[in-house]
């Protein structure tokens, strides 16, 4: 993945950050590379916890493809984490369980997708979870998840 400019960057409180990701995101590096790019999944986590280290805050990065899990983790979240990043994938357009679940944890959650959703076909752009987070990053491959960690840093 390219890197990121890093100067001037930092958090002078730490924070610790959930990265949770969903569907098909396990299959990064080899899935539609024409369009999520070829980093894989845990090279993304890497470089999203060296960035949160660098900023000084800690993140802990965790997948699943399914909704069960993705609620169980945005319920444990809550009194151990500061902030949600989520890459719902294929939940974003229909899931108001994931939904309903960051609302009721009440921690601030910040969407993030690789692709820019809004390009792509109509059902992509229905987002039911975005309502409920404090903002959503999109478009700019396993970056909108960097740049989600510097968001989660200006909280
Ligand atoms: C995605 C976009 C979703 O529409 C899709 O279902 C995904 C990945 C993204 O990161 O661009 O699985 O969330």
């Amino acid at each position: 993945m390219s890197k990121m400019p890093t100067k001037g960057w930092k958090c002078n409180m730490s924070k610790r950050i959930i990265v949770i990701n969903g569907p098909n995101l396990n299959l990064l590096g080899t899935r539609e590379k024409d369009i999520y790019g070829a980093s894989t999944l845990s090279e993304i986590a890497s470089a999203v916890t060296e960035e949160a280290k660098r900023i000084g805050m800690e993140a802990d990065f965790v997948q699943s493809n399914h909704e069960g899990e993705i609620i169980d983790k945005i319920h444990e979240a809550k009194g151990r984490y500061d902030v949600i990043i989520i890459n719902p994938a294929a939940y974003t357009h229909y899931s108001i369980a994931i939904r309903d679940a960051i609302k009721a944890v009440e921690l601030p959650c910040i969407e993030v997708h690789m692709s820019n959703i809004h390009s792509r076909e109509d059902f992509r752009s229905k987002c039911v979870i975005a309502p409920v987070c404090l903002g959503q990053i999109c478009g700019f491959g396993a970056n909108s998840y960097i740049l989600a960690v510097r968001a989660a840093a200006l909280l």
